[in-house]
C-alpha cells in the first residue's frame, strides 16, 4: 500500500510497514553525516551511558563508518538475543509497532536527519534509532525487556490503554536513566540519541529523577515536543524486566481508573494550560 510519511514522502509498504533499506543508494554525505554524530555522541556517552550500553556499541561495531547495513547488523544482533532490525519509513502505527517487537524486530527508519537537524529532530531517523536504541536491544536481559513490552502492548490496544502503554515507553526505552554504583547512568534512546539532554539528563539541577514505578509512570503524561521535566531512574534491567511479568491488564485497569497523576511542575506545559 502506498502512505504518506510524517515528513510528508510517499511510500510503498507492506502489511508490516517494512520497506528496503537500499543501503547501495545512501549517498556519501548521508554516511558522512553518520560518522560525525556517531564521533560526537560516543564521546559524549563515554561516561554518561550505562556499561550496557556502550558494550553493546562496541559489540554491533556500530562505529565500522557510515550508516550500518540493517541486513549484516541484524546477524551480528540475532546472534547475541536473537533481534533483527527492520528498515521502516518513519513511525509506524502503534499495533504495528508493538507487533513487531513482540517478534523481536526492531522497526528502524531508513532516512537520516539532514544538516539543520543535527542537534534536534522530532521524528526518529536512523541515528537516533541505531544508534540510540540497538547497542541495549545487544544486552539480554534488556532484549527480553524489550520483546515483554510489545507483547504487553498488544493487550493494551486491546484493553483501550494505548496511552498509558506509551508512558511505559517514553520512560524507559526513551527516557531512562538507570542507577550504577550510587551514580546515574543514561539508557534511554532519547537521550543517549541527543547531544544536549545525554548532559543535561544527568547534570541539569532542574529535571526530577524519581524512582521508577510502573503504577507512577503509567499515570505520569509527558510531552514529546519539549525537554523533559522528569526522568525515571531504574534499579537494574533485571527488575525493569520483572516488572512486566505475570498479566498486566488488571494494573492497566486501574491506572486507567486512578487517572492522570497531577503535574506540579512549574514549567510544565499542564500548569500553563490548567
Ligand atoms: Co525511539
Amino acid at each position: 500500500m502506498l502512505i504518506t510519511t510524517a515528513m510528508g514522502r510517499e511510500v510503498e509498504v507492506t502489511g508490516d510497514y517494512s520497506i528496503d533499506q537500499n543501503w547501495d543508494q545512501i549517498p556519501s554525505a548521508d554516511h558522512e553525516r553518520w560518522d560525525r554524530l556517531y564521533a560526537r555522541q560516543s564521546k559524549i556517552l563515554k561516561n554518561r551511558a550505562c556499561p550496557e550500553f556502550l558494550e553493546g556499541l562496541h559489540a554491533l561495531e556500530l562505529s565500522s563508518g557510515g550508516i550500518p547495513n540493517y541486513e549484516e547488523l541484524s546477524d551480528r544482533l540475532e546472534k547475541r538475543t536473537g533481534w533483527r532490525i527492520v528498515a521502516v519509513p518513519d513511525l509506524v502505527p502503534d499495533p504495528v509497532f508493538f507487533e513487531h517487537l513482540a517478534n523481536r524486530r526492531f522497526p528502524a527508519a531508513s532516512f537520516i536527519r539532514d544538516e539543520a537537524q543535527l542537534d534536534y529532530i522530532e521524528e526518529p531517523d536512523a541515528f537516533h534509532d541505531i544508534f540510540g536504541h540497538v547497542p541495549l536491544i545487544a544486552n539480554p536481559v534488556f532484549a527480553d525487556f524489550l520483546a515483554q513490552f510489545g507483547k504487553v502492548g498488544v493487550k493494551a490496544v486491546d484493553l483501550g490503554a494505548l496511552q498509558q502503554h506509551a508512558r511505559l515507553y517514553w520512560f524507559t526505552v526513551e527516557f531512562g536513566l538507570i542507577r550504577r554504583n550510587g551514580d546515574l547512568k543514561i539508557y534511554g534512546a532519547g537521550i543517549a540519541s541527543s547531544k544536549g539532554e545525554s548532559i543535561y539528563s544527568l547534570e541539569d539541577d532542574f529535571p526530577r529523577r524519581p524512582d521508577y514505578d510502573l503504577m507512577t509512570v503509567l499515570r505520569t503524561p509527558y510531552w514529546n515536543d519539549d525537554i523533559q521535566d522528569k526522568y525515571f531512574v531504574a534499579d537494574s534491567f533485571q527488575s525493569l524486566f520483572e516488572t512486566l511479568s505475570g498479566d498486566l491488564m488488571p494494573l492497566y485497569k486501574e491506572a486507567m481508573r486512578l487517572g492522570d497523576l497531577a503535574h506540579t511542575d512549574p514549567r510544565s506545559k499542564l500548569a500553563e494550560t490548567a
